[in-house]
């Protein structure tokens, strides 16, 4: 959701901005622009609406710059269109900036300092830039003193970059709440809302920090705070290979990544091996969990949905109280809690602003965290007390598959760990679990030829579709069913089996799709009589079965696996599905209709 770059030094600013635009893609966005200061230090913005490939046949690469920013934006204050696309510029044509974030007072500084301006785009972000010039024009400040007192101003989030085309010698950066990092490089110095966006130019990164300035040339990087305290931060290496960004021989990210779903599983027993070849997990995360009464999952989408299987897992095997709520409804509804809770954010991104406005409040309550994530220092990360990371590598396409199977096989991993530790199992079966686990995906992934039928048998045509299923299937229900609707755009349910005759079962017309989902012994024959009740209403239904429980004209049979580890596998055909019915329909199956891969908006 929305993405920022920026590059100063001696290469042409021009490319290395639209390559990073290109990285930051997957975040999701509807328009796009670039500002550059050419050689002979004249701003160039170039604006499109719609995908980099229209902005890249906007710009004129004729100029030569050596510095510049740039911008993916996911609207929200105003429609897509090149008029509400970054970089926005005041009045004066002197200062621009590219943001990312909302400011929620910006009606009110308006209000205040802007009345006479005639503004020239619906966005908030246009706000900052001419205040930014108010301060600098009418008040005569300098440069960053303008900066800083436009952004004391504002409220709500933001990551900006800002520069002076009377001083182009300099980018300015600061945020607060929305992510942005500072890349350093020989001879060139860049900033980027995630380091995707440039490990083709450095691996060595600076976090900024909520309310800081980075004062950035092409050969030196500053950071300081609004007081104007000059702060010291070591950089970090980035441990990203820049092949993991590229989708090699496959036609999407989203089919690439459900393939590496064996591969993650094999690779994450690898990376919580001990040297005894034993499980393990900072003792710290374990004795916090331990000490804890009652465990609190926190999360959205996918995410949430992978939350919902840890939670049976921590229950089941460490036997500790668990609660799974929704990021967005937790933060301002916040159930009763219990005396010693622990807290697990789990995000993909490790940049979900729902989330993150949860950890906030338990931070100020000081309560323990941890963030489940595929993303070493992210702002969840960095935020919480303890972080596991998923090691799934980069997930592009929006719709998430692996870092989903790679987040509950960490749940699994540190519930074992903790079952272990406190007595409540007595033996280590996991890794042997997780090893079978990735012999069935394999399975599974390798059949997509018989998925692909199906897909086009049961989803090419339908307007709606029903996933069911009882417990574990059931969450896997709901999984499936965003999978589905969020690519294909095909109304899709999960429900609880069970459930479904006190009401729903009022949609199945004749041909409606209804999937079941069967991998659990004690509800296996409900599940399926209560798939029977649709069929007799017209439903076209098919049966996702586990082996042993399978019966012969069952579409889709999954390798046998511990039953607490099924999600594992029961998601895979799903995912197929999904990505399939989505290809069929001709949709672009990575970068769906009016969704963002890192939601960093409430
Ligand atoms: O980065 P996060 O895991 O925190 O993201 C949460 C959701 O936005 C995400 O899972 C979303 O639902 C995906 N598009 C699902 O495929």
């Amino acid at each position: 959701m929305c993405g920022i770059v920026g590059y100063i030094g001696a290469k042409d600013a021009k490319d290395i901005l639209l390559n990073g635009l290109e990285k930051l893609e997957y975040r999701g966005y509807d328009s796009a622009g670039i500002y550059v200061m050419s050689n002979e230090q004249r701003g160039h913005l170039f604006k499109e609406k719609g995908r980099i490939a229209a902005l890249k046949d906007r710009v004129d690469h004729s100029v030569e710059a050596n510095a510049g920013i740039g911008h993916t934006r996911w609207a929200t204050h105003g429609e897509p269109s090149v008029r509400n696309a970054h970089p926005h510029q005041s009045t004066s044509e002197r200062f621009t900036i590219v943001h990312n974030g909302v400011i929620e007072n910006y009606q009110e500084v308006r209000d205040a300092y802007l009345e006479d301006i005639e503004l020239v785009s619906d966005t908030d972000t246009e706000i900052i830039v001419q205040l930014i010039a108010w301060f600098a024009e009418e008040e005569g400040l300098a440069t960053l003193d303008a900066f800083k007192k436009a952004i004391v101003a504002l409220e709500g989030s933001y990551a900006i970059a800002l520069i002076d085309n009377t001083n182009p010698d300099i980018v300015y950066a600061a945020k607060n709440k929305s992510p942005l990092l500072l890349g350093k490089g020989d001879g060139f110095n860049v900033i980027c809302s995630d380091a995707m966006a440039m490990i083709k130019e450095t691996n060595q990164f600076v976090e900024l920090m909520d309310k800081e300035v980075a004062i950035v040339s092409k050969d030196s990087l500053s950071i300081e705070n609004y007081a104007g305290d000059v702060i010291e931060r070591d950089h970090y290496i980035a441990e990203l290979d820049s092949d993991d960004l590229e989708k090699g021989t496959y036609p999407y990210y989203m089919l690439k990544e459900i393939d590496e779903q064996p591969a993650v599983m094999r690779k994450l027993v690898l990376k919580y091996q001990d040297e005894n070849d034993h499980l393990s997990i900072d003792p710290k995360i374990i004795d916090t969990l331990l000490a804890s009464d009652r465990v609190y999952i926190i999360a959205a989408g996918t995410s949430y949905h992978a939350g919902l299987v840890g939670k049976k897992l921590i229950e089941e095997v460490a036997q500790i109280p668990t609660e799974v709520h929704v990021s967005s409804e937790f933060g301002y509804n916040t159930p009763l809690l219990s005396e010693k809770p622990f807290f697990i954010f789990i995000s993909q991104s490790g940049e979900t602003a729902d989330s993150r406005q949860v950890l906030v409040k338990t931070n100020e309550m000081k309560l323990p965290s941890l963030t489940v994530t595929n993303v070493a220092g992210s702002t969840l990360s960095r935020e919480s007390d303890f972080t596991l990371l998923l090691h799934a590598g980069p997930e592009i396409a929006v719709a998430s598959t692996k870092a989903y199977t790679a987040q509950i096989a960490v749940l699994a991993i540190l519930a074992e760990v903790a079952g272990l530790k406190k007595g409540t199992i007595k033996e280590s079966t996991l890794i042997h679990d997780l090893g079978i686990v990735a012999n069935a995906m394999q399975t599974l992934v390798d059949d997509k030829d018989r998925i692909e039928e199906l897909a086009s048998e049961y989803l090419s045509i339908s307007r709606n579709a029903f996933y069911i299923g009882r417990g574990m299937d059931y969450h896997v229900s709901l999984e499936a069913a965003l999978k589905l609707k969020e690519i294909s755009y095909v109304q899709t349910e999960g429900f609880a089996a069970g459930e479904l005759k006190h009401g729903t079962i009022a949609l199945i017309e004749d041909g409606t799709p209804v999937i079941a989902i069967v991998t659990e012994g004690k509800v296996a024959g409900h599940t399926r009589g209560n798939l029977q009740e649709t069929k007799a209403r017209g439903a076209h239904t098919m049966v996702i079965s586990m082996d042993g429980l399978n019966r012969p004209d069952d579409q889709i049979v999954i390798p046998k696996v511990n039953p607490l580890l099924s999600p594992l596998v029961s998601v895979i055909p799903t995912q197929l599905l999904s990505y399939f019915c989505s290809l069929h329909r001709g949709n672009d199956v990575d970068k769906p209709r009016n969704l963002a891969k890192s939601v960093t908006v409430e």
